[in-house]
């Protein structure tokens, strides 16, 4: 038992300069028994990448595999929850996978790969809808918005998409997981689904000896999954519609003036960044007088992301200028960045053997992982095999 240990177990990570995380090592290299740290996401492979995605999530994972062993997942079992039937869903999970690798991803070092081309996500998930209460699942704001208001015609699958989130993760005991503010209530529900099957099956872990002595609350218990971190801040802002400062920049908004898509060309950028919205005045030359201009906020935000400075230096830069003066420099800035990134994944786009490859041998790692874990579940659980 960790007598000493008071709170919650932190895991530690290194190399992610983020609010939420500790910057000690000494929890991980003390104690033999505790969880390997190992950054865990998913993107769905729904509609086009765009910007935001880009800076709120996979240019962290970028930045994360610098000193971390990561997983990245294109979640394709996800995808089919909220609509059944996709034009090409396969073209959707290739162009998620290139935009990873194009945007400097090391698939040999790291792991990218779909998640049904491993099973074992599946078949904890399962285990997982039998851990997880139906309460739980309603509670979830994004089944709540997605579902509507005729939640019967929703399918079980939506209800229980946070359950596969939860699998994903811990099906390679996971510890870290990169992903915007939108999903942290997923992220608590995985902690509250470890903490169950942790608690009920405590004395069955015990017996099959795969468990680690873990404090939760006040309590120490020996168990198998870990409670993930999320890591929601870091370099990226909130990225805002280019037509709208106070909504979420979406591929599911319909002007396609309102985001810049990573597949979009230099001209497309230049004109969308031409036409975003702006208000009469110039910039200000302080973070404070931004306040209650939306629009100047994203852009400087957007400006500041892609340059990796604080807008506070991009207001001294440009402080006072005019937004005919500002966008340009934005614009070329936007298209410096993301060109090399466009161009490379339209390569791997043509030619999708490459990608195809990645994916296979990706499947093949993670599946080796997952199996381990799932045969320690289902000793634990009591399944006969
Ligand atoms: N729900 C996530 C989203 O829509 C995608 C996702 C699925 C995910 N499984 C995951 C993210 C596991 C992180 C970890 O963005």
């Amino acid at each position: 038992m960790a007598n000493g240990m008071q709170g919650r177990r932190k895991y530690t990570l290194s190399g992610f300069a983020c609010s939420g995380l500790r910057p000690s090592t000494s929890l991980i290299e003390d104690n033999m028994n505790s969880f390997k740290p190992l950054v865990f996401s998913g993107v769905q492979p729904t509609g086009n990448l765009h910007l935001g995605n880009y800076l709120g999530a996979i240019r962290k994972f970028v930045a994360l595999q610098q000193n971390n062993d990561c997983i990245y997942c294109v979640v394709d079992l996800h995808a089919i929850t909220a609509q059944l039937v996709h034009d090409d869903l396969r073209g959707q999970i290739r162009s998620i996978a290139a935009a990873f690798i194009a945007s400097g991803i090391d698939p040999n070092k790291h792991i990218v790969f779909n998640q049904s081309a491993v099973p074992q996500h599946a078949e904890l998930a399962w285990v997982f809808n039998c851990v997880a209460r139906i309460g739980w699942m309603n509670r979830m704001t994004q089944f709540k918005d997605k579902a509507g208001k005729d939640r019967e015609n929703a399918s079980l699958g939506l209800l229980a998409y946070p359950s596969l989130m939860a699998a994903d993760i811990l099906v390679y005991r996971a510890t870290h997981v990169p992903v915007g503010d939108d999903q942290k209530q997923h992220l608590e529900l995985a902690r509250d689904i470890a903490q169950k099957f942790n608690i009920d099956f405590q004395e069955k872990i015990r017996a099959a000896g795969t468990g680690v002595d873990m404090v939760v609350g006040e309590e120490p218990i020996h168990g198998f999954f870990p409670l993930v971190e999320p890591l929601i801040e870091g370099p990226a802002p909130r990225v805002m519609s280019l037509r709208d400062g106070t909504k979420k920049m979406s591929k599911s908004d319909p002007s396609d003036l309102s985001r810049i898509n990573l597949m979009d060309d230099a001209d497309e950028i230049l004109k969308k960044i031409r036409k975003a919205k702006t208000d009469p005045e110039g910039l200000p030359s302080d973070v404070e007088g931004l306040k209650g201009r939306p629009e100047a906020d994203n852009l400087v935000g957007i400006y500041a992301a892609l340059a990796e400075k604080s807008k506070a230096d991009v207001l001294s830069e440009f402080g006072g200028q005019q937004f005919s003066v500002f966008k340009p420099a934005l614009a070329d800035l936007a298209v410096h960045v993301l060109a090399p990134i466009t161009s490379e994944m339209r390569r791997l786009m043509d030619d999708t053997s490459h990608i195809d490859a990645i994916l296979k041998d990706g499947g093949e790692r993670a599946r080796a992982r997952a199996e381990a874990v799932m045969n320690d579940v289902f000793d634990i659980v009591g399944f006969l095999r």
